[in-house]
């Protein structure tokens, strides 16, 4: 039997919860080395990433192992390691048979942005979320989740239904560092809120 994918999201936020102040906004331009070291510590250890379309042309990287949600662009294979497609009606776990030609599907990276993370968050697919706040506010810009009401990052998962497990500075300059899990285990979560 095919095991279920694991699903991590790597988030870099604002003090005031916005993942860009802009849709060409690069995460580069305003967090710290430390965050960026975390960030391809993940990005080697996963299979796959998934993102959408703005957040792959934002950071083209042609040798990366990449899923790009798209509903405008051809669905396929792009170049030898990038798969489009068009996630709508389909489940996190449909991803898997989609790329196993190339390499299984074990655990998943997702990148951003709003609505590949809402993507994720409706199918109750998150199995970890690895946040980084950086001591920088935006004022406005594009929120970690479309619905969210908070300005404040661990607020915004605390009302997602994650739990705090770990939290620790990055630096001297007040970066922190946290790891959220859903608050109920895998089992007993339900379809949706
Ligand atoms: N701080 C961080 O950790 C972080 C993480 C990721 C991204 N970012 C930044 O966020 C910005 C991009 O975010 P964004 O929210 O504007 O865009 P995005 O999610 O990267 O891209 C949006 C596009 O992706 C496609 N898409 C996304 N979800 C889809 C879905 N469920 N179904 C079908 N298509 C879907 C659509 O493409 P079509 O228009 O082709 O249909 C949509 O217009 C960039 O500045 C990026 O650098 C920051």
């Amino acid at each position: 039997m095919a095991v279920r994918p694991r699903f991590t999201l790597t988030v870099a936020t604002s003090r005031d919860a916005f993942i860009a102040r802009a849709t060409d906004d690069s995460p580069a331009s305003w967090v710290s080395a430390e965050e960026q070291a975390l960030f391809f510590a993940d990005v080697e250890a996963a299979d796959w990433a998934i993102m959408g379309r703005h957040t792959h042309l934002a950071a083209d990287r042609p040798d990366r192992r990449r899923i790009i949600f798209s509903a405008s662009a051809a669905p396929g294979w792009h170049r030898p390691k990038q798969l489009w497609l068009n996630p709508e009606g389909m489940a996190p776990a449909d991803l898997a048979e989609k790329v196993s030609q190339v390499r299984t599907l074990g655990k998943g990276l997702i990148l951003g942005g709003t609505r590949v993370h809402d993507w994720f968050l409706a199918a109750r697919a998150i199995d970890r979320v690895h946040l980084t706040i950086e001591p920088i506010s935006f004022g406005s810009g594009l929120p970690i989740f479309s619905d969210q009401e908070s300005r404040d990052p661990k607020a915004v998962f605390s009302a997602h239904g994650f739990a705090k497990i770990e939290e620790r500075p990055l630096n001297d300059s007040g970066t922190l560092y946290s790891v959220w899990q859903p608050a109920a285990p895998a089992g007993l979560r339900s379809g949706g809120d």
